[in-house]
């Protein structure tokens, strides 16, 4: 059957509906708490400098592939290498999507909870300390997680059944400007505390002793995970480009906007972990600790965290549904389901995943694979091997395979733009990408 391809109305509704798939919990929760664990400024400096090298450039990459074929990920493979079997890549992404989809649907609960906790008052009046506690008692309850993670997957998938997912990517195009700027608000908030500068020279003055090989695959991970890359997300949202977006110009704004969250989300955070005397290597636990004391201490605090935790809600609604659209299309056009039964194969895989990664927090706390627990497994696996690899294969198909014409034609929409950085995209896609792959691998198997 041949659907008709509708493309994005305008230039603005492609940047913004790839900046509401990039921008999500990646952003504001997964980045501070990855610096955190990773000193702070080196960690940045290294996270920017992926960006830069690889990160873009794969998301051309994933552009190009997905404009000039008009179709998903395994089809666009089929259409530009159709005697070669490199579009089994194409499985590697999706199972990374469901793989994030997993771990990240169990925080998008947490997230659902800190809205009914704001509601109900009990963000207010405590001391920073006991945030952590409140966090803790949360999450050892397998009750408490499984019902927050399955509320939002319900919300998720009723969502996605009901076909309201472009209304929602509308609201978004609201949202995000607001969450924007209430995170330029809590940054004011948090450089005005006592002992401020601590938080700024954490995050901003590299201590490159403090990194380790870990670290920087960490920071490649984490870059991926926050631009949406190597799960064919991006490809996707390609094939509805118009030909007149450019999409360089599209890829740097994107990718820059998303980085910029993600550092205003560190001054809002680490200011106030000195300040508050608490940990910044905390973990995944960051920025539900920080955050309430952020607002309690706010005048109108009741009211800056419900609005900052659904504001975060519909970021993430975001992301997920552009997620659970990579495995429900994958259904739909290799099994031939109906786009029901996709969806709900789709929750039913999503659900139990999810179910395992948040009962890892307590009754399955002991179950551990290579010393992780599966809910760190999920987050460490997707981003560190999938995402990373998926990506990494994506640019090195463009950079060494793809016919040089359909890079040049796609960069300058066929000859009407001129592309100054076509020698940058092609070194960094020739040779930085399996530089990286090879360092990923060596520090994966222990080597370094
Ligand atoms: N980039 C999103 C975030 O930062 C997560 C995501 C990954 C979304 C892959 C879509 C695809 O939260």
């Amino acid at each position: 059957m041949k659907t008709k391809r509708i493309g994005f109305a305008t230039r603005l509704g492609a940047i913004a509906a790839t900046v509401g798939s990039a921008v999500g919990l990646g952003n504001i929760w997964r980045f501070p708490y990855e610096a955190g664990q990773n000193g702070g400024g080196a960690f940045i400096i290294v996270y920017i400098a992926c960006v830069a090298l690889l990160g873009i450039p794969v998301m051309l990459s994933e552009f190009i592939i997905g404009r000039s074929t008009h179709s998903n990920m395994k089809g666009a493979l089929r259409k530009l290498a159709p005697k070669s079997s490199i579009y089994l890549m194409a499985y590697v992404c999706i199972a990374g999507a469901v793989m994030v989809l997993g771990f990240y649907s169990v925080v998008c609960g947490w997230v659902v909870e800190y809205i009914c906790q704001a509601v109900a008052g009990n963000l207010q009046g405590h001391q920073p300390q006991d945030y952590s506690v409140m966090f803790s008692d949360f999450v050892g309850s397998p009750v408490r997680m499984v019902l927050f993670t399955v509320v939002f997957l319900a919300i998720n998938f009723a969502v996605l059944l009901k076909g309201v997912q472009k209304g929602i990517e509308r609201m978004s195009s609201i949202m995000m400007p607001l969450l924007f700027l209430l995170l330029v608000v809590f940054c004011v908030n948090s450089l005005m505390l006592p002992d401020a500068h601590k938080g700024l020279a954490f995050l901003f003055k590299p201590d490159f002793g403090a990194l380790t090989w870990r670290g920087v695959v960490d920071a490649f991970g984490q870059a991926f995970m926050s631009l949406s890359l190597g799960v064919a997300c991006l490809v996707t949202y390609a094939s509805y480009f118009n030909d007149d977006t450019s999409l360089t110009r599209d890829a740097v704004v994107i990718a820059s906007l998303d980085t910029l969250v993600a550092i205003l989300a560190g001054i809002v955070i680490f200011p106030a972990v000195f300040s508050f005397g608490m940990q910044p290597e905390a973990g995944p636990k960051l920025v539900f600790e920080v955050l309430p004391a952020v607002f309690q201490q706010m005048a109108g605090g009741y009211v800056w965290a419900i609005l900052f935790f659904v504001l975060l809600f519909f970021a993430s609604l975001t992301s997920t549904i552009s997620l659970s659209e990579i495995f429900i299309t994958f259904l739909i056009e290799e099994r031939n389901f109906s786009r029901r039964k996709a969806i709900w194969i789709t929750a039913a895989v999503v659900g139990s995943l999810a179910v395992l990664c948040a009962l890892s927090f307590n009754v399955l706390k002991s179950v551990t694979v290579f010393g992780m627990s599966i809910f760190d497994l999920f987050n460490y696996l997707s981003s560190n091997v999938f995402m990373l690899l998926g990506g990494l294969f994506t640019a090195l198909f463009v950079g060494w395979f793809l016919d040089r014409r359909v890079i040049v034609e796609q960069l300058t929409n066929r000859g009407r733009l001129n592309v100054p950085v076509m020698n940058y995209l092609m070194f960094c896609l020739r040779y930085v990408a399996p530089v990286a792959v090879v360092f990923i691998f060596m520090q994966l198997v222990g080597i370094i």
